[in-house]
């Protein structure tokens, strides 16, 4: 119970996660540990993306963590699986909540998905969504640039736009009325995405929706923090640690306090 959760993602995206839980789940400490040595994952293969998360857990497992949230939707696409049947803490990925937020949420029976090459090419949402209800039409996009674009800090800008416009072009033409940001990165483009998909169009933020599915985990396995105070996030990662710490505060909307070096593990 009073042992921390555990999140990783590929390097920073996965603080959107960390932000939500520690808004939900205000007691809970966490650990977080971002690949930045090794990121991106979205253009990398199948293999190596299962091998980076499973040293990913075992790191984790370091600091006894009760649960692992895959905080990366490349990872969750592609590693998922494997995870649960190696490990046995509770493990939580980013594709079914996020999937079943938009099937729930969908009017037209038309849902978008864009996210990494890696991610988009799994088919992880087509098919979660398929899973919930085989009715729905889901076309999808990798958008690989809006992960720069964001590391960047080009949040509003013109070129942004540009590149935006381009992407969802296609989606938009498909008429979507849903739209799942399948991408760590992506919440942070939801102006802009907004602004080029019109009022009609629902954003799914995958980040928003796995918290509420570790909080339902953790009070059906009985781990829920009974701890009154409030909780520690610490922060690690594969490379310098000072970058992370500048970068990931817009992610975190928030000061990083301690982030430190992950050792020599990878
Ligand atoms: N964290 C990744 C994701 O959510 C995006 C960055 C990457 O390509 O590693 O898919």
């Amino acid at each position: 119970m009073d042992t921390p959760i555990g999140v990783f993602d590929s390097g920073i995206g996965g603080l959107t996660v960390v932000k939500e839980l520690a808004r939900c789940l205000p007691n809970e400490d966490i650990i977080y540990f971002g690949d930045t040595a090794r990121v991106p994952y979205g253009t990398k293969s199948p293999a190596t993306i299962i091998r980076f998360s499973i040293e990913n857990v075992l790191f984790l497992l370091k600091f006894r963590v009760k649960l692992v949230v895959i905080a990366c939707n490349t990872s969750s696409s592609h590693a998922l699986p494997v995870l649960k049947r190696d490990f046995k803490i509770p493990i939580v990925g980013v594709i079914n909540p996020g999937a079943r937020e938009a099937a729930r949420i969908s009017k037209s029976g038309r849902v978008g998905v864009i996210g990494t090459n890696a991610t988009i090419q799994s088919g992880s949402y087509n098919c979660e969504i398929k899973k919930i209800n085989p009715a729905i039409k889901v076309y999808s996009g990798a958008c690989p640039l809006f992960v720069s674009l964001v590391e960047e800090g080009w949040l509003n800008d013109d070129v942004t736009y540009t590149i935006a416009g381009k992407y969802l072009k296609s989606l938009k033409e498909k008429k979507v009325d849903t739209l799942i940001l399948g991408c760590t990165h992506y919440p942070l483009l939801k102006g802009v995405i907004k602004d080029i998909m019109g009022d009609g169009v629902t954003l799914v933020d995958s980040a928003k929706r796995v918290t509420a599915h570790v909080k339902d985990v953790l009070i059906q396995k009985d781990l829920l923090s009974e701890n009154k105070k409030k909780g520690e996030c610490r922060f690690y990662v594969s490379d310098e640690p000072a970058r992370f710490a500048k970068i990931g505060e817009r992610f975190l909307g928030q000061k990083i306090r301690f982030v430190k070096k992950a050792g020599e593990y990878v």
